[in-house]
């Protein structure tokens, strides 16, 4: 019986989340945490879903069935089950597909994309429609505008391609960054929504335009400074860079008082640079630093209740296991 166990990467943005979406260039680095998306042949004529995060089985008798019953909060894999049936022509049927990540949820570290990429790693392979990872990317950004609205695309590139790269405008090219570049990972403890949050910036940015774009072109500057400082290695600098960051993400109201202290314990307590990472309004804080600084940093954030993990970069991207 064929089986087909595909794993994709989370992510992290170094710099330039929200600008990103107005055209401004950002840097993301793909973690070494994945999702993971399996494909089983099976005897039987029916379609299984395993949703292990959410704890959720589903069974129906065929694609039909699926459509209609599969719940609506899973819009993101009905719409590839959509894409592989009508664009690729095949009969999806006799298999059990088993989803799982070891990523937080709604926290800025790239689960749903890294979802949507080992989803349609897995379909590429079994049904042999031998898809290029630009095309993987490329329905995985179709998936994502069904979870988050207008994402700029810089999730489903990163964890398709993994590595850290430099995103603008649909376009990317890898920065070079030191095998031992290390960044500390702290949860909020609070889900953030990606899609709220922008709508939230989209509403600030109408009544502030001029104060917005001010500090979009500002974050955009400082990104492009720390491409340089990345590829140098000069640790310090890129924490300096980061404070920056955050505190221009802080002037668009995107940060909040769990994201603040957690900023503040890590700078206290010897970390080079802090920021939120992606959307903002909960989700997670990167803070960069000495690695022995690091761990005793996430010691000091779990006594205060903040779980946290040093995470290296993943440099395969997608893969099949
Ligand atoms: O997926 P998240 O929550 O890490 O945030 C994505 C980053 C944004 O810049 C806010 C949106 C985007 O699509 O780039």
């Amino acid at each position: 019986m064929k089986v087909v166990h595909a794993s994709a990467p989370g992510k992290c943005i170094l710099f330039g989340e929200h600008a990103v979406v107005y055209g401004y260039p950002a840097i993301a680095m793909a973690i070494s945490l994945k999702s993971t998306c399996i494909i089983e042949e099976l005897n039987e004529s029916k379609i299984e879903l395993v949703l292990k995060n959410f704890n959720q089985n589903y069974e129906f008798k065929d694609l039909n069935e699926f459509f209609i019953n599969f719940p609506s909060k899973f819009d993101q894999i009905k719409h590839l089950f959509k894409i592989i049936h009508e664009r690729f022509n095949t009969k999806i049927n006799k298999i059990k597909l088993t989803l799982s990540s070891t990523l937080f949820p709604s926290s800025g570290l790239g689960s749903s994309a890294s979802i949507s990429v080992a989803l349609v790693m897995a379909f590429s392979v079994y049904y042999n429609l031998n898809l290029e990872k630009s095309e993987i990317s490329k329905i995985a950004y179709e998936l994502e505008k069904i979870v988050h609205g207008t994402p700029s695309g810089i999730d489903n590139s990163i964890c398709t391609f993994g590595n850290v790269i430099f995103f603008q405008e649909g376009k990317f090219h890898f920065i070079e960054v030191s095998e031992d570049f290390r960044i500390l990972v702290t949860y909020t403890n609070m889900d953030h929504n990606t899609k709220l949050a922008i709508e939230q910036l989209r509403d600030f940015k109408k009544e502030e335009k001029k104060f917005c774009d001010f500090v979009f072109d500002r974050i955009g500057f400082y990104t492009e400074i720390a491409e340089s400082e990345l590829t140098t290695g000069d640790l310090n600098e890129i924490g300096n860079l980061m404070n920056i960051n955050q505190k221009l993400l802080a002037a668009l109201n995107l940060s909040n008082n769990t994201i603040n202290e957690i900023v503040n314990t890590a700078i206290e307590n010897g970390a080079y640079g802090s920021k939120l990472t992606g959307a903002g309004l909960g989700g997670c804080v990167i803070s960069i630093g000495k690695e022995d600084v690091l761990e005793e940093i996430s010691q000091i954030l779990n006594s205060k209740g903040y779980k946290s993990f040093i995470a290296n970069i993943d440099k395969e991207g997608v893969k099949i296991e």
